[in-house]
C-alpha cells in the first residue's frame, strides 16, 4: 500500500518524506488555502515545490466544474512537472474530462467519490487513481471502510488498473483498516501517519494474543513510546 500526505504543508511533507515511506502527495484547494497559498501563480509555484521535494505522483486540484474548463486548467497543471496527477471531481463533465486527459497521456485522481458506481464510472474513463473519501462517509452513519473494500474487490473482479486511494483519513486505525482491506494508497494528513508509531489498539481485541508482561505494560498507556516497551 503506497503512503500519500493530504498537505500543502512543506514542513509536513519534507518530515513525512524525510521518515522515507513517502510515495506522493495530495492537496486539494482548501488545503493550499490554510498554507496562506491563493492566486494561480503562488498555487503553480507551490506545486513545483512540492514536486522538488518528493519523488512521486503530486495531485493537484481543479476548481473548475465545466469540461472545456477542467481541460484547460488540467493542461496547465499537468505541463507544471511529469510527476503531476490531474485531480478531478466526480461530476458529470469530470468524468468526461477524465476520459480526455486518460486519451491524452495525462494522470488523473477522481476525487470526492462517495459510492461504487461512482468508481465504477471513474475506472471506466482511465482514471489513475479514485479518491473515495472515507471520513466523510463515516461522519455520515456509513462505515467508509467498507466503500474501500467493496471497490477494491469490484476492480479486481472486473480487472480495472484503477488505484483505490482511501482519502479523508481521520485516525491511524483508519489506515490500518484501509490496509486490511487491500487499499492500493491511502492519503492522510501527518498525524495519523506517525500515530502508527506509538498507537495501541483497544486491549478487549487484542490483550489475549499479548503476553502478560507485555500487556500490563502497554494497558495503562494509551499513547506509548518505545521506551515503555522494554520488557
Ligand atoms: C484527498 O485527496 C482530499 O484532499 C482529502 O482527503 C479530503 O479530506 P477531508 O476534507 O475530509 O479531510
Amino acid at each position: 500500500m503506497k503512503f500519500f500526505i493530504d498537505t500543502a504543508n512543506l514542513d509536513q511533507i519534507r518530515e513525512a518524506n524525510d521518515l522515507g515511506i513517502l510515495d506522493g502527495v495530495t492537496t486539494n484547494p482548501s488545503l493550499m488555502a490554510k498554507e496562506g497559498i491563493t492566486g494561480e501563480a503562488a498555487i503553480m509555484k507551490h506545486y513545483e515545490t512540492i514536486c522538488s521535494i518528493v519523488n512521486g505522483d503530486i495531485s493537484a486540484e481543479v476548481v473548475s466544474v465545466k469540461f472545456d474548463d477542467i481541460i484547460a486548467e488540467g493542461k496547465k497543471l499537468a505541463a507544471i512537472h511529469p510527476n503531476i496527477v490531474v485531480k478531478v471531481p466526480m461530476i458529470k463533465d469530470g468524468v468526461k474530462a477524465i476520459k480526455w486527459f486518460t486519451d491524452n497521456g495525462i494522470p488523473t485522481n477522481c476525487t470526492l467519490c462517495f459510492s461504487a458506481g461512482q468508481a465504477i464510472l471513474a475506472a471506466k474513463a482511465g482514471a489513475r487513481y479514485i479518491s473515495p473519501f472515507i471520513g466523510r462517509i463515516d461522519d455520515s452513519g456509513w462505515e467508509g471502510v467498507q466503500l474501500i473494500e467493496q471497490i477494491v474487490n469490484i476492480y479486481a473482479i472486473q480487472g480495472y488498473e484503477t488505484q483505490v486511494l482511501a482519502a479523508s483519513i481521520r485516525n491511524s486505525n483508519h489506515i490500518i483498516q484501509c490496509a486490511e482491506v487491500g487499499a492500493h494508497v491511502i492519503t492522510s494528513p501527518l498525524e495519523p501517519i506517525l500515530g502508527l508509531l506509538t498507537m495501541v489498539l483497544p486491549p478487549t481485541v487484542h490483550c489475549a494474543s499479548l503476553p502478560d508482561k507485555l500487556y500490563w505494560l502497554l494497558k495503562p498507556v494509551p499513547n506509548i513510546s518505545h521506551h515503555s516497551l522494554v520488557v
